[in-house]
């Protein structure tokens, strides 16, 4: 019988350093040669990278937080049953950038919706699936929000205010201080060495 792959998902806010990062958490992996796939969300498959784009562009009208959020859980359904459930099923690990973690983060902290909504959509959706490790970057939004602006053309949530990002933080660390034992939450504002050795040490605890 395949032993089911480890899911691990990369998580934070805005400038917190995610890129740079997965190439790490992918390079690492590649070196220890476990078979594994790097996907996002919202996006993963063509149909969920479609919604991407309407999630994300800048847009005249205002979206309804009910609309965002259903759709972030479309996207999702489709990239379970596309993408993540099979690699997994075949052994392979799933690297995502990005989860249900930042649903509760963006849509449940920034957009203020209620949680047990979320849960609701998140059991519908997933059943009893949840990431085996949640790597948290958590940095002060105000940080995040000016090494992100060096990086182009702000999307659709990157142009909300300073306060929308202080509650997308402190629903993430509420979420990982109620379940330690998945999440490791990495201090963002470190040098990228040290940020990168925890990622390792984070890892490596995952290797049966
Ligand atoms: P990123 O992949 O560049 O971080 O952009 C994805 C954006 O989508 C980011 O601003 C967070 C947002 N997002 C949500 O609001 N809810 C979600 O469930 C996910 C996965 C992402």
């Amino acid at each position: 019988m395949t032993v089911r792959g480890k899911f691990i998902t990369l998580e934070g806010g805005e400038g917190v350093g995610k890129s740079t990062n997965l190439r790490f958490v992918t390079g690492w992996l590649q070196e220890q040669g476990i078979p594994f796939v790097q996907t996002r969300e919202p996006g993963g498959t063509p149909l969920a990278e479609q919604l991407r784009e309407l999630l994300l562009s800048r847009r005249e009208e205002p979206v309804d937080p009910t609309a965002e959020l259903l759709m972030v859980f479309a996207a999702r359904a489709q990239h379970l049953a596309e993408v993540i459930l099979p690699a997994l099923a075949r052994g392979e690990w799933v690297i995502c950038d990005r989860f249900t973690d930042a649903t509760y983060a963006y849509q449940g902290g920034g957009r203020q919706l209620d949680w047990d909504l979320i849960a609701l959509l998140e059991q519908t959706v997933q059943g009893d699936l949840r990431p085996d490790r949640i790597l948290l970057l958590d940095l002060d939004p105000e940080l995040g929000l000016e090494r992100a602006a060096r990086t182009g053309a702000a999307d659709r949530f990157e142009s909300e205010q300073l306060e929308f990002f202080r509650r997308v933080r402190e629903a993430y660390r509420s979420r990982a201080e109620a379940d330690p034992d998945r999440y490791a939450v990495i201090d963002a504002g470190q040098s990228l060495e040290r940020v990168q050795a925890d990622l390792q040490r984070q890892l490596e605890s995952l290797i049966p």
